[in-house]
């Protein structure tokens, strides 16, 4: 895998630099902190304060805090697959589903293939398995089937890791029927799918097609490969770093006692203020806002695109998520530029840092979650001065 944890880093290190110097920041996949429901999250933690505290101390179940699971389990049950609760596990963050997926799937030298481009910090547990990766083509509507079955004709992966609803970074939606065929793939070729699903519930205007979770009910023997990982660090708020897993049923205790081995289980009081906060609705009531906002600034980021930059990047615009995946036309290395942007005090992540393989160096990452409309469109608009015409 030509990965290295230097390259991998480098969206942290532009987050981090864009913080420092107080630029327009489009780095890091970051929700805006001023629409965390902080009011209402302390209103939950101190529901927990004054009831259940004692109790959220103490060491609890390996899988996580019930009431929380049974509110995960009705979060991504639907009509064609019904979650159990038993079948959830509370996990740090979604990033510790993924390695715990591949702790308990498989082996150094295995292969895994993965959407090109894909999260880097997933290829970063990829690396540490020593794992070989490779990059399978995508477009707007996700992975080519027919790219997979050539790769798949070629060499036989343990597992494909895939974020099937608005992915990091290249903001892609799956299409129904590609979520079908690479099930379908799945069985036929025998491998594992790891599900990151921590943006399904970012849409704008209409919700995703069901998770690769639920879709695996209509594809015989597709429900044994299928880990399905999410989190609600895009949807509250990472800094509580709780996530969860569902793996197949005959993996379920590999996956406890794996976790088990590296943390004993996640923290509680996170547990408990986020199923009070759920339970007061207040889940409910805050996605629509969340949907509305980053959708209007999605919009502000396609518009400003549009004017200061059409004939310099290629783009399609998102369905959802927090991410402009765009293309320098006429080719050129998007790394170069950053000096040329961090000199306007203007941040994205060079395409390079996502790709298991050999990169496209044209391509760059931008975030609008993080930033309101105006500097949106400031910040394009000092881009249009950094990208040279095509
Ligand atoms: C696709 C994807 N998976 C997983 C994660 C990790 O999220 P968490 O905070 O839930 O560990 C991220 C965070 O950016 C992500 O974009």
């Amino acid at each position: 895998m030509d990965y290295s944890p230097e390259l991998g880093g480098i969206i942290y290190r532009v987050a981090s630099l864009a913080r420092r110097t107080g630029g327009i920041s489009f780095a890091g996949g970051y929700p805006d902190p001023d629409l965390f429901d902080a009011d209402a999250l302390a209103a939950a933690y101190n529901q927990v304060f004054r009831d259940g505290f004692r109790a959220s101390l103490q060491y609890g179940d390996r899988e996580g805090y019930r009431r929380l699971r049974e509110r995960i389990a009705t979060l991504c049950s639907t009509a064609e697959r019904p979650v159990d609760y038993q079948e959830v596990i509370v996990a740090n963050g979604g990033q510790q589903g993924i390695a715990t997926a591949t702790t308990v799937l498989c082996r150094p030298g295995d292969h895994v293939f993965t959407e090109a481009p894909t999260f880097p910090t997933a290829l970063h547990v990829f690396h540490q398995a020593g794992l070989k990766g490779q990059g399978i083509a995508c477009d707007a509507d996700g992975m080519l089937p027919d790219a997979l079955e050539a790769a798949l004709r070629r060499q036989r992966p343990r597992l494909l890791y895939a974020v099937p609803s608005y992915s990091n970074p290249a903001g892609a939606l799956w299409s129904l029927p590609r979520r079908l065929r690479v099930l379908e793939l799945a069985v036929e070729y025998d491998f594992h799918i790891i599900e990151d699903d921590p943006y399904g519930l970012l849409w704008f205007d209409a919700p995703p097609p069901p998770t690769l979770l639920s879709l695996a009910a209509r594809v015989p023997g597709a429900a044994e490969r299928v880990t399905h990982v999410s989190s609600f660090s895009k949807t509250i708020a990472p800094g509580l770093r709780t996530g969860w897993m569902i793996p197949p049923a005959s993996l379920r205790d590999q996956f406890v006692h794996t976790k088990l081995g590296t943390d004993i289980h996640s923290a509680l009081p996170s547990q408990y203020a986020i199923d009070r906060y759920i339970g007061q609705g207040d889940f409910d009531r805050h996605l629509p806002k969340i949907r509305a906002t980053y959708g209007e600034r999605a919009r502000a980021m396609h518009g400003a695109i549009l004017e200061h930059l059409a004939d310099r990047v290629e783009c399609a615009p998102p369905r959802g998520g927090m991410f402009f995946w765009c293309k320098v036309r006429g080719g050129g290395d998007a790394q170069d530029l950053m000096a040329a942007a961090e000199r306007e005090k203007v941040f994205f992540v060079p395409g390079v840092a996502f790709y298991p393989g050999a990169p496209d160096r044209a391509t760059f990452r931008m975030s609008f979650a993080t930033t309101p409309v105006e500097g949106i469109v400031e910040g394009v608009r000092r881009l249009g001065r950094v990208i040279p015409d095509a």
